[in-house]
């Protein structure tokens, strides 16, 4: 398999740095050495850690040389019509709000959480709080609005941005005699880049479409 990992910055480097020490052939492109037709034509999985806009800019050039995308871009809204270009263009597309596998067992505890009415009484007040490096561009994280979606109660969601946080999670449940907690932290931004080299190595067995990668990894992982 050999890769184009487009980004070179905090977690394209990371992607590289895994390929090399997994002895995986890749080639890293960047704002000096721009994706083209060539080089796309040249690999057989396309790893991006690129802001959404600049994804976004490559979109028409990838669909024209489809090969399967594993894209980390956040803050961005792909067209409605993605998928099915992606179809068209026999291309499978996996995209993360969060690469970590990890967060596929924090999901089943919102699952868990969710079958119990009795915390849904009164007096009950949630909160999502996110923490990432002062570089972010998008917030709230994509992760916390994920959480949200997961808990699907009321819940006020708050962002904060402090040194080079990798990215930390805390949701809180209050209630009137007792509180429920769950904290995901990224320690390194190695997380990252596995989960993407694990959905790269999926991407040559999952049908063309649209995927999330968390809806891919929990069913791989059979939780
Ligand atoms: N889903 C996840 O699990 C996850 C995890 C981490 C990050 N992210 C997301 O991934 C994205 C990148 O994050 P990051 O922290 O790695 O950012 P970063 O450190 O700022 O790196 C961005 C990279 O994009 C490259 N770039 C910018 N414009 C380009 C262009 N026109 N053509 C080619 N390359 C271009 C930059 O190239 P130069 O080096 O030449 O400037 C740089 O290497 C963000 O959207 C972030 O939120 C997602």
């Amino acid at each position: 398999m050999k890769i184009a990992i487009l980004g070179r910055g905090k977690t394209g480097s990371k992607v590289a740095e895994l390929c090399s020490e997994k002895n995986i052939s890749h080639t890293v492109f960047h704002s000096q050495n721009p994706l083209t037709e060539s080089a796309l034509k040249e690999h057989d999985v396309l790893i991006a850690f690129v802001p959404g806009q600049v994804m976004l800019d490559y979109l028409p050039l990838i669909l024209k040389n489809p090969l399967p995308v594993v894209s980390g871009a956040t803050g961005v809204d792909f067209p409605d019509t993605l998928d099915t270009s992606l179809k068209e263009a026999q291309m499978p597309w996996i995209q993360g709000h969060n690469f970590s596998l990890g967060m596929t067992i924090v999901k089943k505890l919102f699952d868990v959480m969710n079958k119990a009415p009795i915390l849904f009484e009164d007096q009950w007040q949630a909160t999502i709080h996110e923490i990432h490096h002062t570089q972010k561009l998008d917030a709230p994280s994509g992760t916390a609005l994920r959480w949200g979606e997961w808990f699907g109660h009321d819940c006020n969601i708050t962002s904060e941005r402090v040194g080079d946080i990798v990215g930390d999670h805390a949701f809180t449940f209050e209630g009137p005699y007792e509180t429920i907690s769950i904290q995901h932290t990224a320690k390194d931004r190695r997380l990252f880049a596995s989960g993407a080299l694990w959905a790269a190595q999926l991407s040559g067995r999952i049908t063309a479409g649209f995927h999330w990668f968390e809806h891919l990894a929990t069913k791989e992982l059979g939780l």
